[in-house]
């Protein structure tokens, strides 16, 4: 599939430079343009991005930019959430199909109803979620926030929490708060088998289990850590282990190694014998699709004003709170 994007793009004339590295460095200061990744970026993306992080930074990076152009090497809420925030700046997204499961399980019309039928509820929804969803919630939270959030909200208040089941879950166990969530997930941290991960801590007695809230309660009640991939980037870094079993997407193996070049990190592996644990929407973006996003300024991400100005509420609440 990529060749065939890629014959198009030479038939358009869109040729690709040699060195790739050096053509997005130039194309980078002639348009004053930042890159932004989320560590579930291959490894050339990560190694060519200004700033690699987990939903909250790269939100916060968005929020503080000076560049006039941000390049956002993740997902479409992620880049949706910087145009949000930034409705003057371009914001390319190299592949616009980059979606994500979870934001795909919360259908507006549907949470609406859901919404309706809970009246008097604060509505906490998880960043990877539709600007249309943003826009009917009362304060946005990442995986590293989550918990803080929940716990500022008055003990009398009612909350929905949407749409992660699995994050909803670990977020009711720390705070002792009932939440009433929507049934979403993310089909990536649903792949990983407990049965496996069990039989690899038998293999490797010494190495810790890490994993991200996304990930099934069965999962979740096998790791010595859990947070989001900022905070397990963190805690490798800190931890005397010297070997890690790492539940969530292994695009972040790429920065713990680098970061810690003498330990050990094992991949978790998916319940089929398949690279179901690589997010295939985050994948679908590659060095030579930013390239051409910056040569040609498109795909470009663009919001309906009313939706953008509704989104952007919950979004500064989340970024005052955090
Ligand atoms: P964080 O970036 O908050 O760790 O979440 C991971 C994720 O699944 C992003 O889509
Ligand atoms: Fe969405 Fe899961 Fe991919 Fe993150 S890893 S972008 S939550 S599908």
């Amino acid at each position: 599939m990529f060749i065939t994007a890629l014959r198009q793009n030479q038939a358009k004339g869109n040729d690709l430079p040699n060195d790739l590295f050096a053509a997005i460095e130039d194309l980078k200061r002639e348009l004053n343009a930042v890159i932004l990744a989320h560590y579930y970026q291959d490894p050339d993306i990560q190694d060519i991005a200004d700033y690699i992080g987990d939903s909250l930074g790269l939100s916060q990076k968005a929020a503080g930019t000076n560049a006039d152009v941000i390049v956002f090497a993740g997902v479409h809420f992620m880049a949706e959430t910087a145009k949000i925030l930034n409705p003057n700046k371009l914001v390319l997204l190299p592949d616009l199909n980059a979606g994500c499961s979870l934001a795909d399980s919360c259908p507006p019309h549907e949470f609406a109803a859901f919404k309706a039928a809970h009246p008097n509820c604060v509505v906490v929804s998880y960043i990877n979620c539709s600007a249309e969803i943003k826009a009917m919630s009362d304060i946005i939270c990442t995986s590293s926030n989550a918990v803080k959030i929940v716990s500022q909200i008055p003990e009398d208040r009612p909350i929905i929490f949407a749409p992660d089941k699995n994050l909803g879950r670990y977020v009711m166990e720390q705070t002792g708060r009932n939440l009433i969530l929507w049934e979403g997930s993310c089909i990536v941290h649903e792949t990983f088998s407990e049965k496996k991960i069990v039989e690899l801590k038998i293999e490797h007695p010494q190495a810790e289990i890490i994993a991200h809230p996304e990930c099934e309660p069965s999962v979740l009640r096998h790791a010595n850590y859990i947070g989001s991939t900022t905070a397990l980037l963190k805690y490798c870094q800190r931890s005397a282990s010297e070997e890690f079993i790492v539940a969530t997407e292994p695009g972040i193996i790429h920065q713990m190694q680098k970061e810690a070049p003498h330990k050990h990190f094992i991949p978790a592996p998916a319940t089929n014998n398949c690279a179901c644990n690589e997010c295939p929407y985050m994948r679908l973006n590659t060095l030579e699709k930013l390239y051409l996003a910056m040569k040609n300024k498109t795909p470009e991400i663009t919001i309906p004003e009313d939706i953008r100005v509704a989104a952007k509420r919950p979004i500064e609440r989340m970024l005052e709170l955090s």
